[in-house]
């Protein structure tokens, strides 16, 4: 009886739904716009009339231990520097500033394990933290422009780390915790790291993962790695080498409490990031401090219309993504927000946890990825549907394009229709959203980012000349610097200034996206046009994985391609050539993707692996991915006369065919 009810609620939320999918644009709801920061829509005038002078009323909202000479240096482009000569601190702008404004009672963060722990931190408890663990990395000897790696899952110690490599000016280096242990190992290699800020073990839905003992298999030996530092969290039992590791709470218990910030320069760095490009080798995007802070505290503040002393505000994402740097930690700490932390998956103990969560902390402000609403979609609203979601005022996606079908749930049931949606497009390399809809004043079109934010120059380009395309589609550029931008990449500017000016010369940044425009200006972004797959809004790059499946021994060759995925976005399908006369099975498959696990993590696995004879190759030996993706889709095959074997892709077409038909 109570499923058949769920099914009849299930198939009325379709009806709604599809009745929806004719509305063109939903306009900001009257109710949001009178309260919003901004509803005029000449903000966007004034920001053009004069960016920079846009960009430095952004950084007055911050303290300065000193202003700067000049706002933007552009006499060496792309390597642009900004409020050059200014000084100031992010830590103090992120605690110490709220505390000596009598906000220090204030809650940063409400933290919630997934066993239903809860933990709530103050500024001033944040404050007080920050600088005792800083006074404990400078007593092992760190400081200001080392290297700090953090390889922590979602616990209040990784802001704490994060907050205090920024006070003495440590540059710190997040992996993400669904990154194996050799993943880490290489980050720590490529940026020469001196310590890491480890866990003994994290949840992992009802388990708990050895998070040390993995760590301590791949990087025994690494010996520019001076420290590691370990967070008993999980009790897990875990060896220390002497002279190597110490526990957090043992450094902390002997650390002085108090902690001056390190006055540091507009274009320090404040940290690197390694994401995915082109080739198997993670580019390490570098940002500094002034520019960066200036630029997610403002995109913050207005495209989550952020009222910090009533909102509750959650971003979704983990921190060892940029999402997580710029939206749970630097941009909502400078603005002085109180946010949810939540240690577990959308999943456990249920499906509804999230929305529990929301009612629980009464949540105003929510932010998550594509992704994740297809997966709530396709458990069902019943889940959401128990709890009260009225509290929700803004909700925000990031990460990958939003199906219109998907954006309409989010609308409809999580919002309840009156929550405007802010679909924000931006990268690791941006530091902070380029484009967005600002809440109150710009009307939606569900799948579209819209129009860039005040003080952002976008453009869709045809790809031969770089011609901009009033409307149509082309190559997503940015014309003109912005505050948050990647300085460069780390100890590579020829990599920089190859990945992203050469194409378009010196002074237009290339995206690495698709876009379209329309009538109206608004943007539509289409995904990658390089060997870049984003899966559930994880960055991959094809490369990377191919050279992880070719570390296994059965392998002789391997081709990656993003394909189209209901659930994900795109996944990875991968080809693959065994050694010799070796014929394909199950347990290779689980062989192959065991390695993949291993090499980058458990997210870059395979979902499909296609066992082929031979692979379609140029003369000059390069794969031809456009015709494997051609061939995976299912499609008619593109042209095929630049082969060196034309022959090859026929025999690869029968031979895939037939597999699917013995699949089936
Ligand atoms: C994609 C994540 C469509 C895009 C913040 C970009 C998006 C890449 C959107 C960056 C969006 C991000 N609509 N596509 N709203 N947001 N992307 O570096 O392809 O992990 O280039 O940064 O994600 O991924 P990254």
């Amino acid at each position: 009886m109570a499923t058949e009810q769920m099914k009849t609620a299930e198939h009325e939320l379709e009806m709604e739904l599809a009745g929806l999918l004719d509305v063109e644009r939903f306009d900001p709801p009257a109710e949001f716009k009178q309260g919003a920061l901004l509803s005029d829509p000449a903000i966007y005038e004034e920001a053009e009339a004069d960016w920079k002078g846009w960009w430095e009323r952004q950084a007055r909202e911050l303290h300065w231990f000193k202003e700067w000479d000049q706002v933007l240096d552009d006499s060496n482009p792309p390597f642009y520097k900004w409020f050059t000569g200014g000084k100031l601190n992010i830590s103090y702008n992120c605690l110490d500033r709220h505390v000596e404004a009598g906000r220090g009672d204030r809650i940063a963060f409400h933290w919630r394990g997934e066993e239903g722990d809860e933990r709530d931190l103050t500024y001033a408890d944040l404050l007080a933290e920050v600088q005792r663990f800083a006074n404990a990395m400078k007593d092992l000897g760190i400081r200001k422009g080392d290297v700090v790696g953090i390889y922590l899952p979602m616990i209040p110690e990784v802001v704490i780390a994060m907050q205090a490599c920024a006070r003495i000016g440590a540059v710190h280096n997040v992996v993400f915790g669904g990154f194996s242990p050799e993943s880490v190992r290489e980050r720590m290699v490529f940026s020469d790291a001196k310590a890491l800020i480890t866990v003994d073990g994290a949840a992992r839905k009802g388990k708990t993962a050895a998070v040390k003992q993995a760590v301590d298999e791949v990087m025994g030996d690494l010996a520019s790695l001076e420290h590691i530092i370990v967070v008993r969290s999980k009790g897990t039992p875990c060896e220390m080498k002497p002279g190597r590791d110490v526990f957090y709470d043992e450094i902390m218990a002997a650390a002085a409490a108090e902690c001056p910030c390190e006055e540091m320069d507009a274009e320090d760095p404040l940290y690197v990031l390694y994401t995915s490009g082109s080739t198997a080798k993670p580019k390490g995007v570098l940002h500094t401090t002034g520019g960066y802070l200036t630029g997610v505290s403002a995109t913050h503040r207005y495209v989550f219309d952020l009222h910090p002393e009533t909102d509750v505000y959650w971003c979704m994402a983990d921190v060892g993504w940029v999402t997580g740097h710029s939206y749970i930690v630097y941009g909502p700490l400078c603005n002085g927000a109180t946010s949810i932390m939540y240690e577990g998956a959308p999943d456990y103990p249920h499906k509804g946890i999230w929305w529990e969560l929301v009612e629980h902390y009464k949540a105003t402000i929510i932010y998550t990825a594509p992704t994740a609403i297809r997966a709530c979609v396709k458990w069902g609203a019943e889940h959401p549907r128990k709890f009260d979601l009225s509290s929700l005022r803004l909700l925000g996606t990031v990460g990958e394009p939003i199906n219109p079908k998907a954006w309409l749930w989010y609308h409809k049931v999580i919002g309840g229709e009156r929550c405007p949606i802010v679909d924000t497009w931006w990268q690791t390399e941006t530091g902070a959203i380029m484009i967005t809809p600002l809440p109150g004043i710009v009307s939606t079109k569900p799948g579209s980012a819209t129009r860039p934010f005040p003080g952002i120059k976008a453009e869709v380009v045809d790809e031969r000349e770089g011609k901009p395309i009033a409307e149509g589609q082309g190559l997503l550029v940015l014309t003109r610097p912005w505050p948050s931008m990647l300085r460069t990449l780390f100890r590579d500017d020829e990599r920089f200034v190859e990945t992203y000016f050469r194409r378009f010369g010196k002074e237009t940044y290339l995206v690495g996206d698709a876009s379209r425009r329309d009538k109206d200006g608004y943007y539509w972004v289409i995904g990658r046009i390089d060997d870049v797959v984003n899966v559930s809004g994880h960055r991959l790059s094809t490369a990377e994985v191919e050279s992880a499946i070719v570390a296994h021994e059965a392998v002789a060759e391997a081709a990656v391609i993003g394909q189209h995925d209901e659930d994900t976005g795109q996944s990875i399908c991968a080809f693959v050539t065994l050694q010799g006369t070796q014929e394909g099975s199950p347990e290779l498959e689980d062989g192959i993707r065991a390695t993949v696990a291993e090499r980058i993590g458990k997210f870059a696995r395979p979902k499909r692996i296609l066992w082929a004879d031979d692979l379609p190759k140029t003369r000059s030996g390069k794969i031809m991915r456009r015709l494997l993706r051609d061939i995976a889709e299912g499609r008619a095959l593109g042209d095929v006369t630049t082969l060196r074997d034309p022959a090859v892709m026929a025999a690869l077409e029968s031979q895939i065919r037939s597999e699917e038909a013995n699949e089936s």
